[in-house]
């Protein structure tokens, strides 16, 4: 076993690390000798695709959290609305599904019970399902009209990490080829941001480089007892993202809120000595995005949070307002969270190994839950 997490402590600090490879090889050869995104094992009838007016990403746990970054990216670049929702939600209420619905199942194991039934269910109502799946043989991609693997290698450790990572990236894919085939964009333009997701693994590398800071964090806080993690945007479902992870390895109480909700009850749970993690979004993003998280950095610091602030490098704008600054490279809006969770899984990995608990296997969860 020693053998197969490579030298690391546990195979979690392993795939941690597997993931630029993971994202670089979901990426690999999906485009033509002219430069056109092609999604080969995406066997779905172009019309079909052409005629779609609604989406709705159906998952679990993490792969649901891929879901909603995939959410805000297609509906930029595609002018599609995409629903996001968790399979077993889904499955027993009565959703407006139909021919011209696009069901997009994320899920690493592929076996997961609640998302194969929502999956049979989405198909039966006559929509087309594309699943974004890791498991190859897995029964949900038999089960789909069509699959788009990502290729994140077997991913041992029962908390997910290179394949959420895998997962976003298949579903940035899937936005741009819609967007290619439904001429929602200029082919320069979505060039443009394939070439700007091939540099992402280099980033996620840096990223991973910079982490000893965040261990050392990660060491000091050993002992909280709560964690709070707020993000705006597509920082959004990062904040949920690393409190899960959070909860999962640590079990310790951790939630994820949108920054814009503070002033609708989370603030109240700010205290003197609250740790708080903030995602800030790009400040060469849209300016009013960024303001209003520093704004809120600036809010909860002076009830006394601790402020543990994931910002570009360069965006000076947080100093003084964080008490810790864990800074990334400088990435587009949309694709940032390929980068910003990468700190968050970091923390929570050595939170729980500093608390003496297995991180590959944590108490209650199995890594594919295939009973309702
Ligand atoms: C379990 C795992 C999670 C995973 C979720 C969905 O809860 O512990 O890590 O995100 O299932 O699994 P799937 O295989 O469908 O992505």
């Amino acid at each position: 076993e020693a053998a197969e997490k490579g030298g690391f402590a546990s195979f979690m600090d392993k795939e941690i690390h597997d993931q630029p490879q993971a994202v670089g090889d979901t990426l690999l050869g999906r485009t033509d000798l002219e430069g056109r995104l092609v999604l080969d094992d995406l066997r779905i009838d172009e019309s079909v695709l052409r005629t779609v007016d609604k989406i709705v990403v159906i998952a679990c746990g993490t792969a649901a959290y891929a879901g909603h970054v995939a959410k805000y990216a297609i509906e930029h670049w595609c002018r599609i609305p995409v629903e996001v929702e968790l399979a077993h939600e889904f499955r027993y209420r009565d959703p407006v599904v139909n021919e011209k619905t696009l069901v997009v199942a994320i899920t690493q194991s592929g076996e997961t019970m609640d998302t194969l039934m929502a999956v049979r269910h989405a198909r039966e109502q006559g929509a087309k399902v594309i699943s974004i799946v890791n498991t190859h043989g897995s029964t949900i991609p038999r089960e789909s009209d069509a699959v788009l693997y990502t290729h994140a290698g077997p991913e041992i450790a029962v908390a997910s990490t290179k394949a959420f990572l895998s997962q976003i990236t298949a579903a940035y894919l899937l936005g741009l080829y819609l967007a290619q085939l439904r001429g929602n964009m200029f082919p320069d333009e979505i060039a443009k941001i394939y070439d700007e997701l091939r540099e992402m693994p280099g980033k996620i590398q840096e990223v991973i480089d910079r982490g000893a800071r965040v261990r050392e964090i990660a060491r000091w806080m050993a002992d909280t007892s709560s964690v709070l993690f707020l993000g705006r945007h597509v920082g959004f479902p990062v904040a949920m993202e690393g409190a899960l992870k959070l909860k999962e390895l640590a079990y310790i109480h951790a939630e994820g809120f949108a920054a814009g909700e503070l002033k609708h009850g989370p603030i109240a749970l700010i205290e003197p000595g609250q740790a708080v993690f903030v995602i800030v979004p790009s400040p060469r993003g849209r300016h009013s995005l960024h303001s209003k998280v520093i704004s809120n950095i600036q809010e909860i610091r002076a009830r006394g949070a601790r402020t543990l602030v994931l910002a570009e490098d360069g965006d000076e704008a947080v100093l003084p307002y964080a008490d810790e600054v864990f800074w990334v490279p400088q990435a587009p809006t949309l694709l940032a969270p390929l980068l910003t969770v990468v700190p968050l899984q970091i923390f929570a990995c050595e939170l729980a190994t500093a608390r003496g608990l297995d991180v590959d296997q944590p108490r209650n969860l199995a890594k594919s839950v295939t009973v309702e």
